[in-house]
């Protein structure tokens, strides 16, 4: 009981690293519309010059960061895998650190979380690099990487991405063959809350896991065995905690860890800026089901502890059919959405 406190402590703080400081993805059409601002590839990574920055990382923190370039997408595109932690802090201790599994880029036009995953990276690295002289920097990455063992999906549907950068729908959400792989998980797959149609934003594959871009979720979970998995997502400012799907809304299913679930959730939201993020029971906040998700495999089936999704941004204004600007922050807002570390501290 006592680890669990710690490692809820440790986890809602970290977690808050997340949450930014500024309509649903329900019923996704993902056909093409007029957009109202574009992403500027000068400003927002597009698939190759991310993979160039983690890779540049990798190489320059290599005692802080460890990618795993074995984990592919249908088109043999890198998912960007990669561990944080200080692997030479006291020898054979990586053990006793808090393991935490987070997933970004499951939906392709989702940009937002993708950079926040960047962002939250370099501040880690900028912390420890000889160059800078930020005392309070180093201080929070130390505790990070001292505290936490960190497996990150940096990219989990490259090929959606690099669907959007050749055809300019930025309403593109599955893979390339149109696979929402966030409703491909072995948990009440095939239900109502997903599409059997393959023209549908939420089609759901032939069958669980028929999707190569699924294979990483599994061997984390199963190998890594983690204290908490994170699926981040935009759209809207929501914690959802499991479970999403239809069975489990019908019955009102909880997972096992409901009550400290509820109180990391609650002590997230209460973290964020003037509590902007709703938190509850997924198939609660939505007007929607969402069946065969990973949050709710990693609860359900996987039996991880602490298994949330996030949504991390929302246009509170957005009108229309456009979707970029739905799911991301215009070019020039970019990094004050992503300037999220400020307000932690000073609680
Ligand atoms: C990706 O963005 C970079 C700028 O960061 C640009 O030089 C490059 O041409 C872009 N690549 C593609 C495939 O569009
Ligand atoms: C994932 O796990 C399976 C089963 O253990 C293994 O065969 C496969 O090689 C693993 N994939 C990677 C990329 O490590
Ligand atoms: C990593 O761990 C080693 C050994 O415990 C320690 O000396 C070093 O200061 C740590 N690095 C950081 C950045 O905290
Ligand atoms: C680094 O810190 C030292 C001591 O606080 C200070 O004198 C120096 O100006 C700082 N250098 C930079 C580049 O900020
Ligand atoms: C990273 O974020 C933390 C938390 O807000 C902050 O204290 C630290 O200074 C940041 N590090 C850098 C290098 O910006
Ligand atoms: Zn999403």
């Amino acid at each position: 009981m006592k680890l669990l406190r710690e490692q809820l402590f440790y986890l809602s703080i970290l977690t808050t690293c997340f949450l930014p400081l500024l309509a649903p993805s329900a019923g996704a059409d993902v056909k093409p519309q007029k957009e109202n601002y574009e992403p500027d590839y000068t400003t927002y990574h597009n698939v190759s010059s991310l993979e160039t920055e983690i890779q540049r990382l990798t190489k320059r923190y290599s005692d802080f960061i460890q990618l795993n370039n074995n984990y592919k997408s249908s088109a043999g595109q890198s998912q960007l895998v990669f561990r944080v932690s200080n692997f030479s802090s006291i020898a054979g201790s990586l053990k006793g650190k808090v393991r935490i599994f987070l997933s970004f880029g499951e939906h392709a036009r989702e940009f937002f979380p993708v950079e926040s995953m960047l962002h939250f990276i370099k501040n880690i690295t900028d912390g420890v690099s000889q160059d800078t002289n930020k005392t309070e920097g180093l201080k929070f990455s130390s505790w990070v990487l001292n505290n936490f063992d960190i497996i990150i999906i940096g990219m989990a549907n490259p090929d959606g991405r690099v669907y959007i950068e050749k055809t300019q729908n930025y309403c593109w959400r599955g893979t390339e063959s149109g696979v929402d792989i966030n409703r491909n998980f072995n948990w009440n797959f095939g239900g109502q809350g997903s599409s059997s149609n393959p023209l549908d934003g939420e089609y759901r594959g032939p069958h669980a896991f028929s999707e190569p871009e699924t294979e990483v979720f599994q061997n984390i979970s199963s190998i890594f065995v983690p204290d908490a998995f994170v699926s981040f997502h935009s759209g809207v400012r929501h914690i959802y905690i499991p479970f999403a799907d239809s069975e489990s809304k019908q019955g009102r299913r909880f997972p096992a860890n409901k009550v400290l679930l509820v109180r990391l959730a609650r002590h997230i939201s209460r973290s964020s800026p003037s509590r902007l993020f709703k938190f509850g029971h997924a198939y609660d906040l939505t007007g929607y089901t969402a069946d065969g998700t990973s949050f709710d495999f990693m609860a359900g089936h996987a039996k991880i502890p602490f298994s949330l999704a996030i949504e991390l941004w929302e246009h509170r204004h957005h009108r229309g059919r456009s979707c970029f600007d739905e799911f991301n922050p215009e070019n020039e807002d970019l990094q004050v959405g992503l300037a999220i570390f400020e307000w932690i501290f000073e609680k």
